[in-house]
């Protein structure tokens, strides 16, 4: 199969040499890739924030921690708004400009809506969010603001701001920019696409995201067969989904039937991003699981936390979300279905600073005070909190802290 009259090596060529272009097109690591998108009537018509080119890390100690030896961390927490919709969002917002509508709107946990409003803005279009009240992270919510997007906080959760916004698109010439969106799967395609580019075009042997609305496997997966079909790669990674225990519907959708029908759940998680209980995308997550042979699994709310601090640790640091990636991947070690051998690649999908609440309340040993895992935290998680100390004003008190430190430095 070819692209745009390409075949895989002119793929190639063409899409490195665009990285030292300096056109706006091809400084955006997902417009480098128009090839195999959507294509646009005026490519200068594109609304692009310099999205994707983002980091591949080696993570060492993550990965001894896991059991396993070659680990990365493919971290889209580093786009402009620091989350992985941005790849989507200027698929998708370039594309609601082109179609002349004034409006865009969204249902979200708050990534999308962040996003959304940027591209929004940059493209001169108003936006309207729907979050769930008191639910989305003050780091997110204050970003839709910032962009000017008509914010609204319902008093439901997620699903029930997705039912809403479906009867006001019925009623009003908006358009919808979630994850059901056609554009925003073949935007976030090019995640996998450049992670493949960077392993030179060498497929890990899995490939493990976090699950919410499932938008986001379905487009990696996506990505992954079209690179198969184009020749660009010869076999397919493992891609594996991994959800919080408390929000688990393609868990239980696969375990309790097969993937043929969807069990949707009362959502309760602190990983506010993918607190869904009902997944738009579930078919396409199920259908990527089957051609990929990849598994499903779920953890538990001290294994998110422990794992979040374990990549924080490394330096890297990412959203509570992002870390069920990591705490996944040590029970597919445990379960066998990850060999120490293998190569995995996890998808950070948000930045650390979305959510600094969870991470100072993770530090100051607060984050289960008073729930049912508080005995189970305060055995695994006390070792890694590192709560901020408060002292008088002088360099006697810092000393004896420093010297203190460096007699318990816990990688002695
Ligand atoms: N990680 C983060 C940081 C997210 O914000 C989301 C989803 C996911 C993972 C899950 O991705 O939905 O494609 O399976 N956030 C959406 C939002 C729902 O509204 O920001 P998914």
């Amino acid at each position: 199969m070819r692209a745009g009259g390409h075949d895989a090596a002119s793929l190639r060529r063409l899409w490195l040499e665009r990285r030292t272009s300096s056109k706006p097109l091809d400084e955006s690591g997902v417009w480098r890739f128009r090839e195999i998108l959507p294509a646009l009537h005026d490519w200068n018509q594109v609304i692009t924030l310099r999205e994707g080119n983002t980091p591949l890390y080696a993570l060492p100690s993550c990965g001894r921690a896991a059991g396993v030896e070659r680990l990365f961390a493919k971290h889209q927490g580093m786009n402009p708004t620091g989350s992985f919709k941005d790849t989507g969002m200027t698929a998708a917002a370039s594309f609601a400009r082109q179609g002349g509508f004034r409006w865009v709107a969204c249902a979200s946990t708050g990534n999308t809506s962040a996003s959304m409003a940027a591209y929004a803005a940059r493209a001169g279009m108003r936006s309207l969010v729907l979050i769930p009240q008191g639910q989305i992270t003050w780091g997110k919510l204050s970003q839709a603001l910032d962009y000017g997007a008509v914010t609204c906080q319902l008093k439901t959760d997620f699903d029930g701001c997705m039912r809403v916004l479906d009867e006001v698109v019925e009623r009003m010439p908006v358009y919808l920019l979630n994850s059901v969106n056609p554009y925003r799967l073949e935007g976030q395609k090019t995640a996998a696409v450049e992670l493949l580019e960077r392993l030179d075009w060498e497929p890990p042997d899995h490939i493990i995201v976090p699950g919410g609305n499932l938008g986001n496997s379905s487009a990696i997966g996506k990505a992954l067969l079209e690179m198969k079909e184009l020749g660009l790669i010869t076999r397919l990674p493992k891609l594996s989904v991994i959800q919080a225990e408390g929000a688990n519907a393609l868990v239980r959708t696969m375990r309790e039937t097969g993937g043929k029908k969807l069990i949707p759940v009362h959502a309760e998680t602190l990983a506010t991003a993918i607190k869904i209980g009902s997944p738009a995308s579930w078919k396409k997550a199920v259908r990527v699981l089957e051609a990929t042979g990849g598994a499903v699994e779920q953890v538990s709310e001290v294994e998110m936390a422990l794992a979040k601090a374990e990549i924080g640790a490394d330096g890297i640091g990412c959203e509570p979300a992002s870390a069920v990636t990591l705490a996944g991947l040590k029970k597919l070690v445990k379960l066998g279905f990850v060999k120490k051998n293998e190569s995995v690649v996890l998808i950070l999908t948000g930045n650390l600073l979305k959510d600094p609440d969870f991470t100072l309340k993770f530090h100051r040993g607060d984050l289960f005070a008073g729930t049912e895992h508080e005995e189970e935290a305060a055995e695994v998680l006390v070792p890694r909190q590192r709560a901020p100390m408060v002292l008088d004003a002088s360099a006697n008190a810092v000393v004896k802290v420093l010297e203190y430190a460096e007699l318990n430095d816990p990688r002695k």
